[in-house]
């Protein structure tokens, strides 16, 4: 049975409302079809434009197995690239960020420019014609500040996200911002299982003690199917200074603002300010979280004094690289306008009580007792829609591969008896 059968096979079997089969968060050969179906072909949040002010500086990244690298040119403009040379195909940056005027291969010295454009290859035979032997791209678009790539000419269209996110997210300031810290988690988990758990706070109230000191207790209710009157006012006053409150949605992605604890202004443990220095047009900084989640690999959210942003890469089908980073005003100052410890505490712990909850997740789901339980509709309706997003995304790829129209979830569920 080929990959792709056997996938079929495993959406096929998966009960509308229900986790995932076994396999799905499991088997070795499922996270390569998850490679070419969703990280190879979607939008994949990697970095901030701030992690490349100059000329020449670079972030990599590697998705599934392609590395890739993220630049800024001359010209101010950010680029996105293979990371793999046009001559026998060496890994040209191999470092996880840096600054060069050229990019040179580290095995023959081919050079390429900013543009990707090769420069020099030396000793090559006169036929050879270095414009034929340029970078190969990848998509890349930048939303107010947050660089996202796609390595697939065939992207998603990405204006809704724009569209959805840049106004809520355009306020916050982040190409005024510096990033403070990242922190780097091996989760032994499957990807899945990971953002899974970052789309619901069914289990906060009993294991994120910390987070809880900010959020509402709002694991028992989808606080925007209902607005109550502490947010309908929270999102006044928010409008009031000029700050959008969504929520917005669409195919792959939400966004929303919402209110914090009473009398809490940040994420922090005492629900104070870590940083003096506020970050965008967020007056006091009483403006709650602004959180945005891009399908399948992010969550982040902006509140008045710095932004969070939390990255997901698949590095085996039971181990996933979580990045995790902070980012504050450009001219704050560590040690006068913001203790580092106090900063990331709160996101830190809460990193590694969600690290543990998913590979305690990932323990239980590879016994022989496993089957697929409910989502409850109440606290974990995102966790369904990631859920439902996934098995979408992966029918409409086997549909492609095979040149016929993809069957959704929801025209499955209706043409259920
Ligand atoms: S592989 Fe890059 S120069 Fe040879
Ligand atoms: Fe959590």
């Amino acid at each position: 049975m080929t990959i792709m059968d056997r996938m079929q096979t495993l959406l096929g079997d998966r009960a509308p409302g229900h986790s995932l089969p076994q396999a799905l968060y499991a088997d070795p050969a499922v996270l390569d079809f998850d490679i070419q179906a969703i990280f190879n072909r979607h939008w994949l949040q990697a970095g901030l434009e701030i992690e490349i002010p100059k000329a020449g500086d670079y972030i990599t990244m590697t998705v599934g197995q392609s590395p890739i690298v993220i630049l800024r040119n001359e010209q101010g403009g950010i680029s996105a690239f293979f990371n793999s040379c046009r001559h026998r195909g060496a890994q040209i940056c191999t470092e996880e960020r840096g600054h060069a005027n050229r990019l040179v291969c580290p095995y023959h010295q081919w050079t390429y420019d900013l543009h990707g454009q090769l420069l020099r290859a030396g000793r090559m035979q006169e036929s050879f014609d270095p414009k034929d032997y340029r970078l190969r791209p990848a998509r890349i678009e930048c939303v107010a500040g947050v660089i996202f790539v796609c390595l697939s000419e065939a992207a998603p269209d990405f204006a809704p996200i724009r569209a959805g996110i840049e106004p809520l997210l355009g306020p916050h300031d982040l190409r005024n911002g510096k990033l403070a810290y990242t922190a780097t988690l091996v989760e032994r988990a499957n990807w899945k299982l990971v953002m899974e758990n970052a789309r619901e706070c069914y289990h906060c109230r009993a294991r994120h003690l910390q987070l809880m000191h900010s959020f509402r207790d709002f694991s028992t209710q989808d606080i925007y199917q209902e607005p109550e009157p502490w947010l309908i006012d929270f999102w006044a006053r928010c409008a009031a200074r000029g700050l959008k409150n969504g929520p917005v949605r669409g195919k792959d992605f939400e966004a929303g603002r919402f209110a914090l604890a009473d009398g809490v202004v940040s994420i922090t443990i005492d629900g104070k300010s870590a940083v003096t220095k506020k970050l965008g047009a967020v007056g006091d900084g009483d403006v709650g979280t602004m959180w945005w989640a891009v399908q399948p690999n992010c969550f982040n959210h902006a509140v008045g004094d710095y932004t969070f942003l939390f990255q997901a890469m698949p590095t085996g089908p039971q181990e996933t690289v979580v990045t995790a980073k902070w980012i504050v005003n450009k001219d704050a100052v560590e040690g006068v306008d913001y203790d580092l410890a106090r900063l990331i505490e709160v996101w830190n712990s809460t990193n590694n009580e969600d690290r543990w909850l998913a590979e305690n997740n990932q323990r239980g789901i590879n016994s022989i007792a496993y089957v697929p339980g409910p989502y409850s509709e109440i606290t974990e309706a995102r966790v369904l829609r990631f859920v439902d997003w996934y098995c979408d995304a992966s029918r409409a790829f086997i549909a492609e591969q095979r040149g016929q129209q993809p069957v959704h979830a929801f025209a499955r569920a209706r043409a259920a008896p």
